[in-house]
C-alpha cells in the first residue's frame, strides 16, 4: 500500500513533502508538534484525512514535549492541572492550523481524549500508540470505500466504453493515511480489470489535480485526462462523464458538503444534465454538530497561491512564475460547499447513505 506517512520507529514522523510532486519525490522528518503544524500550514501534507493523521501524531509530540514540565494546579482554573490546560492549547494550536477540514480536529481531540484519563507518566506513549491507531483505521476504512463505491460505479458502466469518471482535487492515496477516498473505488475497479478513464480537474489555484491526482493515477497505470476546471461543464453536457466523484473536507448534519474550491460548479452541471454526484469520505468526515453548510469556516489562503504558479521549465527546473498583474486585488477561499439537495450519494467505511439528516445521522448516532 502506497501511503504519504510512516514512522519506521516510535517518535520517528516522516511524510512525503507534497509541494515537491509531481517534480521530485522526497521525504520529510517530523520531531515535534511544531514540525507537524508547520507541515500542515504549508501543504507539505493536505488533504483532510491525511491531515487527521498528522494532527495526531503532532498532538503525540506536544504530550512528550510537555512531559517534563511542571504539573501544577492552574489558580484560574480551579480543579484543572497544568498538563491538562497544556494538552487544551496544543489541541487548539494543531486543530486552527486548517480550520475547514474536520478530520485534524477530529484526530487531535481523539488523541487528547485517550490521555487524559492515564498518569502523566504513560500519557506520551498512549498519545503515539492512539496516532498509529488512526492512521491505520483510516486506511482500512479507505480499503472499504473503495469496495463500496465500485459496487456502486459498476451500475454506471455504460456497454461498450470505458467508466467515465470526473474527479475535483485530490482525493487519492497522497490525501489520506492509505488507498484514498475518492480515488479509492476507481483503484479497486481498475484492479479488478473494470476498464475506467478518469477527467482531472487541475484544480487551481494549487493544482491538485493535475500535481498530484494525475501523478498518482499515472504511477498506477489508471487511464486519466488532465483538464482546465473550466472544461467539466462541456463534458457533462457532452455525455462523456457518467459520474462526478469527489472527496470531502467536511459534511455537516444536513448533508451540505464542504469542499476544495470548485467541486460546487461541478455539482450544479451534474445535476443540470441527470449525472450522479457522488462525495467519497470516512465517516471522521462527518460532523453533527455542524448544522449546516453556512456554518463551516472556510479557509481564506495566502493571496500569492492564486497570483503565482509554480511549475518545471523544459529543463526539469521548477520554477515560480506570476500570472496576476501587480497591482490586482486576489481573493483565495480555498474551499465551496456544495448543497446536500446537489449529493448524489455519500460513500462511506460504514455504506452508502443519502446526504440527508437521516442518511448522516445513522453512520454518526453517539458521536456528537
Ligand atoms: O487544500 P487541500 O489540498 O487539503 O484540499 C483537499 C481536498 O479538498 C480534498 O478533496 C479533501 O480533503 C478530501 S481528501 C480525501
Amino acid at each position: 500500500m502506497n501511503r504519504p506517512l510512516r514512522w519506521p520507529a516510535p517518535w520517528t514522523l516522516e511524510v512525503l513533502d507534497q509541494t515537491r510532486l509531481p517534480f521530485a519525490v522526497e521525504w520529510v522528518a517530523l520531531r515535534s508538534a511544531a514540525a507537524c503544524r508547520h507541515a500542515i500550514t504549508s501543504m507539505q501534507v493536505r488533504g483532510a484525512p491525511l491531515l487527521g493523521a498528522v494532527g495526531a501524531f503532532g498532538l503525540a509530540f506536544a504530550v512528550r514535549e510537555a512531559a517534563g514540565s511542571r504539573d501544577g494546579v492552574n489558580a484560574s482554573h480551579p480543579g484543572a492541572s497544568a498538563s491538562d490546560d497544556a494538552l487544551d492549547a496544543a489541541v487548539e494550536e494543531l486543530a486552527s492550523a486548517r480550520p475547514t477540514a474536520i478530520n485534524l480536529r477530529w484526530a487531535v481531540t481523539r488523541v487528547a481524549e485517550a490521555v487524559r484519563a492515564v498518569p502523566k507518566s504513560e500519557r506520551a506513549e498512549r498519545a503515539w500508540g492512539e496516532a498509529v491507531r488512526i492512521a491505520d483505521e483510516d486506511a482500512a476504512g479507505n480499503a472499504a470505500i473503495g469496495a463500496h463505491g465500485a459496487a456502486l460505479l459498476r451500475a454506471q458502466l455504460t456497454p461498450g466504453r470505458p467508466l467515465q469518471l470526473l474527479t475535483h482535487c485530490n482525493a487519492g492515496w497522497l490525501a489520506t493515511a492509505g488507498h484514498g477516498t475518492a480515488l479509492a473505488p476507481i483503484y479497486a475497479l481498475h484492479a479488478a480489470g473494470v476498464p475506467v478513464h478518469v477527467w482531472v480537474d487541475e484544480t487551481r489555484p494549487r493544482n491538485q489535480g493535475a500535481a498530484l491526482t494525475a501523478w498518482e493515477l499515472a504511477a498506477a497505470e489508471v487511464p486519466h485526462t488532465v483538464i482546465a476546471d473550466n472544461a467539466g461543464g462541456l463534458l457533462l453536457m457532452r455525455g462523456a462523464v457518467d459520474a462526478v466523484l469527489v472527496g470531502a473536507d467536511r459534511v455537516a448534519a444536513n448533508g451540505d458538503v464542504a469542499n476544495k474550491v470548485g467541486t460546487y460548479l461541478k455539482a450544479l452541471a451534474a445535476r443540470a444534465h441527470g449525472v450522479p454526484f457522488l462525495v467519497a469520505c470516512p465517516v471522521s468526515t462527518l460532523d453533527p454538530a455542524t448544522p449546516s453548510g453556512e456554518a463551516i469556516a472556510i479557509e481564506e489562503r495566502d493571496a500569492s497561491e492564486v497570483v503565482y504558479v509554480t511549475g518545471a521549465d523544459d529543463d526539469g527546473t521548477v520554477t515560480r512564475v506570476r500570472v496576476v498583474p501587480a497591482g490586482s486585488a486576489v481573493a483565495n477561499p480555498a474551499f465551496d460547499l456544495t448543497p446536500a439537495s446537489l449529493v448524489t450519494s455519500l460513500i462511506t467505511e460504514r455504506g452508502i447513505v443519502p446526504a440527508t439528516a437521516a442518511g448522516i445521522r445513522s453512520l454518526t448516532e453517539g458521536m456528537a
